[in-house]
């Protein structure tokens, strides 16, 4: 018989500190609160960070895929492959510009979209591929590439869970035409909401500035010497999409955690492999030589044969011992707005809904204490062996 646990392990709690309120407060009292200075210097000390020539901050990943999608001219009825185990925001922003997101199932090893899945998937129509590093974990990256170029394929690499993730010892967020980050509450770095599109591309880098803020020309007012600053020109009808000086300047302190924040996190996955791998009902998820992930998500799966309970029951063993945990994601084509539109069902994809089946997310966060980590290791430990078979 458990006992309630009273102490309760968050699923999440922001790594946010006095240094992050200062920031702020000092934004604050300038006055200048909207995208300036800040926003800038954050842009210029995240292209450093990542080793890229642009970074272009934007208010969140899913606006950095649209404006990607609109870079590369992405037009209506155009195909983009999109793994089916992904947060609707991947394949949502291809909607938002009359694409149809092609669902690609996955590899189970890392969850990732997959190779082979993808090239069965291509058709005339297809443009482009965005592949996600589910939980920081880069995806298949020379196999994917390999792909689209052999199909003239566009790629946008949706990083919303990769800092910092490397791939072959280059640094995700180098290696695409445009790379999406995500600066959400729960992500690595946090801004509250925000985003960050890196490029090496000088063209990209021109269009994407103009079109976060209206396809206002913000520097035209210096090619007319008689115009004051107030002059600008609307070049396109663009969107509102800019980050703001309050958001950069936490983003500019969490940058400068960045590195500290992941070693928090690598010791804490460290600690659950090590107590998890020797379980026989327990599927810890896999390290791989040739790629460094973030540890955004630790994503650990039940070997369902082995035990008397689902994985909702799992969830609810771990609850009553104060454990807090989650599912990433609920695959897309079980979702009734990917059913009604594009006819997708249930049984489409089998490993995406294999995966979904016996996966969660446990809690993984720098301001965990040894205690905590020692908490959710048992309440692990337990739930599995209180329901062995
Ligand atoms: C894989 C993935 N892509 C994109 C997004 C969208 O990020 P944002 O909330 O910054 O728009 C998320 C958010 O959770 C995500 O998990």
């Amino acid at each position: 018989m458990i006992t309630r646990v009273e102490t309760k392990v968050p699923f999440h709690r922001a790594a946010l500190g006095e240094e992050e309120a200062r920031a702020v407060a000092e934004v604050v009292r300038s006055g200048w609160l909207t995208m300036g200075a800040k926003t800038f210097a954050f842009e210029r000390e995240f292209a450093g960070y990542i080793g890229c020539r642009h970074a272009i901050a934007v208010s969140s990943c899913t606006a950095a895929l649209h404006l990607s999608l609109e870079a590369i001219g992405l037009k209506p009825g155009d195909e983009v492959l999109v793994p089916a185990t992904t947060f609707t925001a991947t394949a949502e922003a291809v909607t938002y510009l009359g694409g149809r997101p092609v669902l690609v199932d996955i590899t189970p090893r890392t969850l990732n979209l997959d190779p082979e899945d993808a090239e069965r998937k291509i058709s005339p129509r297809t443009r482009a591929m965005i592949p996600v590093h589910f939980a920081g974990q880069p995806c298949d990256l020379a196999e994917l590439y390999e792909l689209a170029a052999r199909h003239q394929l566009r790629v946008i690499e949706d990083a919303a869970h990769a800092l910092p993730s490397a791939y072959r010892g280059a640094r995700i967020g180098t290696l695409a035409e445009l790379t999406a980050f995500s600066f959400y509450a729960t992500k690595p770095l946090t801004t509250g909401e925000g985003g960050m599109i890196t490029t090496d591309d000088d063209r990209h880098a021109e269009r994407l500035r103009v079109m976060r803020l209206h396809g206002i020309e913000q520097d035209a007012w210096k090619r007319y010497s008689g115009e004051g600053s107030w002059y600008y020109e609307v070049l396109e009808a663009g969107y509102k999409y800019n980050l703001t000086d309050l958001q950069a300047a936490l983003g500019i302190v969490q940058l400068g955690k960045c590195d500290c924040l992941y070693e928090a996190r690598r010791q804490i996955a460290k600690r659950y492999t090590e107590a998890f791998q020797e379980a026989p009902a327990l599927e810890v998820p896999a390290v791989l030589a040739d790629r460094q992930t973030s540890w955004h998500l630790y994503v650990l799966r039940l070997h369902l044969d082995r035990l008397a309970i689902d994985r909702n029951q799992f969830l609810a063993e771990l609850a009553e011992r104060g454990v807090g945990a989650s599912v990433h994601f609920i695959p897309l084509h079980l979702q009734p707005f990917y059913q009604r539109r594009f006819g997708y069902h249930a049984g489409d994809f089998p490993r995406a809904e294999r995966e979904y089946r016996r996966c969660l997310s446990l809690p993984i966060y720098p301001t965990m204490s040894d205690e905590e980590v020692e908490q959710v290791i048992f309440a692990v430990l337990d739930a599995a062996q209180a329901a062995a078979r």
